[in-house]
């Protein structure tokens, strides 16, 4: 029998509401939380937090997809950046991406129903000065070509050795 999402209260988020002591002004913080913790923000965890927080659905909505971190489905757990602006454009930063992406293409780790791997494109990481930049989960990354990122990729187990 299908359950109604107006009836399903989402633990998870009631547990970073109350952490949050149900502030509307914590949004972004308890949002933060639920995707730490169950890797993104499901429909059910979006109606606990407009109940929790007594704010309409549709603002919870619209804060959630403005932020472009804020997964709306499950995904790959470890998320790489590589920043396409200008000053890593400048730097090598596009022949560094589209190497990267051939070699993680080839093992397999960015397609698929669970990936190991997201890969994204963003426009400026604040890091220019280490151009070409990229940021591994929350660690930043200067100076990148598709070596040291594999090889970073490697020592995290994210993804294992390419074949010789
Ligand atoms: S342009 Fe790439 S980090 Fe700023």
């Amino acid at each position: 029998m299908p359950m109604l999402i107006d009836t399903i209260d989402d633990q998870t988020a009631r547990a970073a509401c109350a952490r949050q002591g149900n502030r509307p002004d914590g949004l972004i913080e308890i949002l933060h939380d639920i995707q730490a913790s169950a890797g993104f923000v499901s429909d059910a965890a979006i109606a606990t937090l407009a109940d929790a927080l007594n704010l309409s659905r549709a603002e919870v909505l619209g804060v959630v997809s403005f932020y472009h971190d804020f997964k709306r489905q499950p995904g790959a757990r470890h998320v790489l950046k590589l920043c396409r602006a200008e000053a890593c454009q400048a730097a090598g930063g596009d022949a560094a991406a589209a190497e990267i992406e051939r070699r993680l293409g080839a093992l397999g780790v960015t397609e698929g129903d669970e990936p190991a791997l997201e890969i994204r494109s963003v426009y400026c990481l604040g890091n220019c000065a280490l151009s070409p930049a990229a940021l591994l989960d929350e660690t930043p990354i200067g100076r990148i070509d598709a070596d040291r990122l594999m090889s970073e990729l490697v020592a995290r187990e994210i993804v294992e050795a390419e074949p010789q």
